[in-house]
């Protein structure tokens, strides 16, 4: 039995994921999960984050690790005693990501020393530097985890529907194939935000979405983002696919009409992903399995099957998981392999220079 902790924060700035799980060479098994949901004023701050001075950004940075470490503590009360866990593996929030930039950089926030010092648990985080220290992008990270657990199969498409969409593409004989699909439930909770002034964070179960029509013109002119036709290795974040890009494509009409305009990008959600698939995908796969919150839009997920037929397109559930366990319990073997010395992730899907071990590891407690 090797015991482990994952926590992640995502672009959609809903709160801490955190998961346990045990891990036996390819197989892992959940034992807890759960998702701590930040205050409305500490989204807010994360969300406007790169506007931040630094002293802000030093002390959101502490906040986080004690939110961190509330979460990692709280995944594990009553189901394992502290002393039998490994490792956690923490994300962090990202709070900028500039591969592109002169100097390529990224940061994420969540002070490990925090974890450490309140569980009395090593800590394995900053993951995305290493990469790019590298020469590689920073992400995407996932992908190791889905080939080492979901590879050893026909093709399957492991699809996260986070703040943003990304699918990894693994099968036995498969090289993976991983890159950022476009928009996943950011744009859809701002609108969700908008239609119910505030009441709602998100569109749950995608019932909004299923209030209204799609508009046809409104989704012709989203579809000719030239995101969409790029080949990969891409990726994206949700600076791109924000309400500002509604008015340039359409003026401000569709803020009139938003439970259309709410269906209508559920819709191209769906449809950003499946046209990915056929344009860039060596293979298409016999099973696509969803995960990340977009998991629990029903609306997003009907569209999906349709557009999809006759490929299976499952929740992650079906395998056992919560749909937002996926990301922490990927984590907690990326800080596994870590503290093992063992490499832990793909250089050909970041694009670095060689394989490396990611991962800035931070001592428990003294024992
Ligand atoms: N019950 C639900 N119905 C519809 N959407 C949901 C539900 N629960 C969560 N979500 C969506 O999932 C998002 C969080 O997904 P998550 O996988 O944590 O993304 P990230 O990694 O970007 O934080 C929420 O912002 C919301 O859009
Ligand atoms: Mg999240």
């Amino acid at each position: 039995m090797t015991l482990a902790v994952g926590l992640m924060s995502g672009t959609s700035c809903d709160g801490v994921s955190a998961a346990l799980a045990d891990f036996q060479g390819r197989r892992v098994r959940l034992l807890a999960y759960r998702t701590d949901p930040y205050p409305s004023s500490l989204r807010d701050r994360l969300r406007a984050a790169t506007e931040l001075k630094t002293p802000e950004l030093a002390r959101l940075n502490m906040a986080l690790g004690e939110r961190f470490a509330a979460s990692a503590l709280r995944v594990l009360r009553r189901r394992a005693a502290v002393h039998r866990i490994t490792v956690i593996g923490s994300h962090g929030h990202t709070v900028y990501h500039g591969p592109a930039d002169p100097i390529p950089t990224t940061l994420q926030l969540g002070e490990p020393a925090v974890i450490a010092q309140r569980t009395g648990l090593p800590v394995v985080a900053d993951f995305r530097m290493r990469d790019m220290a590298a020469g590689g992008e920073g992400a995407p990270l996932i992908p190791a985890f889905d080939q080492a657990v979901f590879g050893d199969g026909p093709p399957r498409a492991l699809h996260n529907i986070g703040g943003i969409a990304n699918v990894t593409l693994v099968g036995r004989g498969i090289a993976p194939v991983a890159f950022d699909t476009g928009p996943g439930n950011c744009l859809l909770d701002a609108l969700a935000r908008r239609l119910t002034h505030g009441r709602h964070a998100y569109d749950p179960q995608g019932r909004l979405a299923a209030g209204g029509r799609v508009d046809q013109a409104l989704l012709r002119a989203l579809r000719s983002h030239p995101y969409f036709r790029t080949p990969p290795p891409k990726s994206t974040g949700p600076e791109l696919f924000q309400e500002r890009w509604l008015d340039e494509r359409a003026g401000r009409v569709w803020r009139r009409r938003l439970p259309d305009t709410l269906a209508t990008l559920t819709y191209l959600t769906a449809w950003t992903i499946a046209d990915s698939y056929r344009r860039f995908l060596p293979v298409q796969p016999r099973e696509v399995i969803v995960s990340g919150g977009g998991a629990l839009n029903r609306t997003l997920m009907g569209h999906l099957r349709a557009l999809l037929r006759p490929t299976p397109v499952v929740s992650i559930r079906r395998y056992g998981w919560p749909p937002q366990a996926k990301e922490p319990v990927a984590f907690a073997w990326l800080a596994l392999r870590a503290i093992r010395r063992r490499v832990n992730h793909l250089p050909a899907t970041t694009g670095a220079r060689e394989a490396c071990i990611l991962g800035a590891i931070t001592p428990g407690g003294i024992r």
